[in-house]
């Protein structure tokens, strides 16, 4: 397998608005982010990836850019983002930008000229139907609800947005709409920046058709899906990138990829394909969703985390190469959602980060997930920021009947705000996020869950996270070893074996807060074994299979 950098190293993923605040206005900055680069150092990760920081009137906070070449002002100038570059690079760690690509802001000034005529010289950079007796072109649903189109009075048509109707859809199929990009990409890769976080890439192509999508039962709007995911096109803009742009610097790319399984993967990520080098998919951070998506959310089975899981890294492991993330902006926090944010929160929250570190793929870190932080549960619609939370509750309570509490659990389980809370940094007010009013309340928790406990206690989830950087350092089989999973049955434990030559590495994970006893092979337990890491007392002597695995724990062993 090849070696590359981009895949040996370990990705933290900084949300600019709610990391620190160096101003006292509430928001996250840059200068902010230049505050705490000792602690990432300490951390030892070795890229960070900055969500959006480009001039945006912040609808959807700032994955609405209405200008890719300006730094939004409340996170400061292009001189303070020059800074922070220069710094990360000075400490050995590079910068991967977010990539918007997808869609602009309405106030982006090519969307201000495409909308003031029908033949304005921009007028094709988005996409504009005419509709159907008064209605929309089509019937696709929005991921933030409600139509994907919206009515211009001004012309008498209306314009794609599949988020929100601040953001217009890019036309991709026009070739000059492509030219600006590419060289906007070049722009900020000229700068020094070391790859792209690209924005919903598998999205850029279209049906030209617009047919409808389909009506499911209980649903006012169709499925756009079909029609607008992983189209062949898609494939071919990402080698016209790749080409004109990517080809040419030594830079780290992911997309993300809404409905992506391992075969399309192959296709963006694949040595041969020139596309992309991996792709975030949302199988496991989808799970149990129902009807409503992620706002029914129901249970969901270990069987199935494990076989997505291992679906995933089955499906990579000879060509393509797969990312690795329980978080990020969008998601709840994995202790609430996949452990426990209880009293099991620390041990849960090591057992999480092995299973996932242990695995083939790069893995990223989201901010406050190596201090444990959990989901938050604020009572008042008003407390909440998040555009797709707010527009969810205003249709399932208002139009469709749900009731208060019952969309506020939906919220507390799987809204985006329980990401975007400030990290919480010490016990100080505001939990030292900022020294005035956060644009969004802290977690009330953050006296017992900041960084600075955290640094002060050598076996807090901080240095474990530490520590698992530093195996992926120190021993490559972690980065390239065969992945091969062990129980594909059991409700309890998530194992399985990475396999390089003749070294195996073994990682058992307990799920749940009950003991869970198992038996390994004879192969496992006549071998000399070392302990790498484990989140319990757990000695080397102590044998394999003689304790079953305590709740929550995880024991990784060198064999
Ligand atoms: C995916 C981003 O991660 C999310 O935060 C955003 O709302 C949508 N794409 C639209 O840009």
């Amino acid at each position: 397998m090849e070696r590359r950098w981009w895949k040996e190293a370990v990705v933290y993923q900084i949300y600019p608005r709610s990391f620190m605040d160096s101003n006292g206005d509430g928001i996250g900055d840059l200068q902010g982010i230049m505050m705490k680069l000792d602690y990432l150092q300490t951390l030892g990760i070795d890229v960070v990836w900055l969500s959006p920081i480009y001039q945006s009137p912040n609808d959807d906070n700032g994955y609405d850019i209405s200008d890719y070449c300006s730094v939004m002002s409340e996170f400061g100038t292009m001189a303070d983002f020059e800074r922070l570059l220069k710094a990360l690079h000075e400490r050995g760690m590079r910068l991967v930008m977010d990539l918007v690509v997808n869609h602009t802001s309405d106030e982006h000034e090519w969307f201000v000229e495409s909308r003031s005529s029908k033949d304005n010289p921009k007028r094709e950079y988005y996409i504009w139907r005419q509709g159907r007796n008064g209605q929309p072109p089509t019937n696709w649903e929005s991921a933030f609800k409600g139509s994907v189109w919206e009515y211009d009075a001004n012309t008498d048509e209306y314009y794609l947005h599949l988020f929100s109707k601040k953001q217009p859809d890019l036309n991709w199929e026009n070739e000059a709409v492509r030219k600006e990009i590419y060289e906007m990409m070049k722009w900020w890769l000229d700068k020094g920046v070391d790859g792209f976080r690209m924005d919903v890439i598998n999205l850029i192509s279209k049906d030209p058709a617009f047919p409808d999508g389909y009506v499911y039962p209980g649903k006012q709007y169709g499925d756009g899906s079909p029609y607008i995911m992983n189209r062949s096109r898609s494939h071919e803009f990402l080698r016209e990138m790749n080409r004109e742009v990517l080809a040419h610097y030594d830079i780290m790319t992911v997309g993300e990829a809404p409905g992506v399984n391992p075969d399309q993967a192959k296709l963006y990520t694949g040595q041969k394909r020139n596309e992309l080098q991996m792709v975030f998919q949302f199988e496991h951070v989808d799970l149990g969703g129902g009807s409503e998506g992620k706002w029914s959310d129901g249970s969901w089975k270990l069987t199935d985390l494990k076989h997505i899981l291992t679906k995933w890294q089955k499906g990579l492991e000879d060509d393509g190469w797969n990312s690795l993330y329980w978080n990020n902006h969008d998601q709840p926090r994995a202790v609430s959602r996949f452990s426990d944010d209880g009293m099991y929160r620390e041990v849960s929250a090591k057992m999480l980060a092995t299973c996932l570190h242990m695995m083939q793929g790069t893995p990223y870190i989201y901010q406050g997930e190596e201090l444990g932080m959990t989901n938050v549960a604020f009572h008042q619609l008003d407390e909440y920021r998040d555009i797709e939370t707010i527009n969810a509750y205003h249709e399932l309570v208002y139009s469709r009947g749900w009731s208060h509490d019952q969309m506020m659990a939906a919220i507390h389980a799987r809204g985006r705000d329980n990401a975007r809370t400030p990290m919480q940094w010490n016990h100080s007010k505001h939990a030292g996020f900022t020294s005035g009013t956060p644009w969004i309340a802290v977690n009330p928790n953050y006296p017992q869950i900041n960084a600075e406990d955290s640094i002060n206690d050598p076996t807090s989830i901080f240095h474990y996270y530490r520590t698992l950087i530093g195996l992926r350092k120190k021993y490559s089989i972690v980065v390239y070893g065969r992945y091969d999973l062990l129980f594909p049955e059991d409700e309890r434990i998530f194992a399985y074996t990475r396999t390089l030559g003749e070294e195996k590495l073994l990682v058992l994970c307990n799920f749940t807060a009950d003991a869970a006893d198992f038996s390994l092979s004879e192969e496992f337990i006549r071998k000399s074994v070392k302990l790498l890491i484990s989140n319990y007392n757990q000695r080397d002597e102590d044998g394999i299979n003689e304790a079953p695995l305590r709740p929550y724990e995880c024991r990784v062993y060198h064999l």
